[in-house]
């Protein structure tokens, strides 16, 4: 009897991912990502921008916060570190930071919770639910590379928009898909081709 309650329970709450977009290139990841969930998944996406993640969205693509807020279920401020992301016992399937800036990856390695990214992402952890991490820079220095290795040591997924060459015309728009795609495909959700290499014809 109790196990069909709490299995009731289960089937009610919804699957919730958060979206953290931090200061580092490559804002068209973010959106092409949250544009493909909300039309693939009927997943809550609860997101976060950073204050320099809009300044990059400005410069990279000319969109402000409204862009990210159209394609969320619930934005938060990244000051606003008594959100609901910022507790463990707010359900959700995992969170990914993309693009994730130096600064970002930083604070998730050495466990800060000064904003609700980092915080948020600390909570993901400590819970032992995936987190996704989408760094970029480059070249990296050792310092990058040693926080790199501690979220990984962490539990979390360190995967850098890095594409395959070897999936056709790697025009900027697929590029973005593609990477976004991997991400999704990391969550259990992608679909073909992009992400996939199915053998050699
Ligand atoms: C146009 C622009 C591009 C940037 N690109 C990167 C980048 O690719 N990687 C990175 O780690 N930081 C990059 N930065 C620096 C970050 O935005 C900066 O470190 C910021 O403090 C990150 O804050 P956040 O982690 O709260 O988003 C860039 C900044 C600007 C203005």
């Amino acid at each position: 009897m109790q196990r069909n309650v709490r299995d009731a329970n289960l089937a009610r709450s919804p699957s919730r991912l958060v979206v953290a977009v931090t200061g580092a290139s490559g804002s068209a990841l973010a959106l092409e990502l949250l544009r493909w969930l909300r039309e693939a998944t009927d997943w809550e996406l609860h997101v976060v921008v950073s204050a320099a993640a809009l300044r990059t969205a400005r410069l990279e693509l000319g969109v402000g916060r409204e862009a990210f807020a159209a394609l969320a279920d619930a934005m938060y401020a990244n000051k606003d570190i008594g959100a609901s992301i910022a507790s463990g016992s707010f359900a959700t399937l995992g969170m990914v930071v993309i693009p994730c800036s130096m600064n970002t990856l930083a604070a998730i390695a050495h466990g800060l919770g000064d904003t609700l990214i980092a915080r948020a992402a600390d909570v993901t952890l400590k819970e032992r639910r995936r987190l996704v991490l989408v760094p970029r820079e480059t070249p990296l220095n050792l310092i990058h590379l040693r926080n790199m290795t501690a979220v990984t040591e962490a539990g979390a997924v360190v995967a850098p928009p890095v594409p395959a060459f070897y999936l056709g015309e790697l025009t900027p728009q697929r590029l973005v898909q593609q990477i976004a795609m991997r991400v999704a495909s990391l969550f259990g959700v992608a679909p073909a081709p992009w992400a996939q290499w199915t053998g050699e014809e």
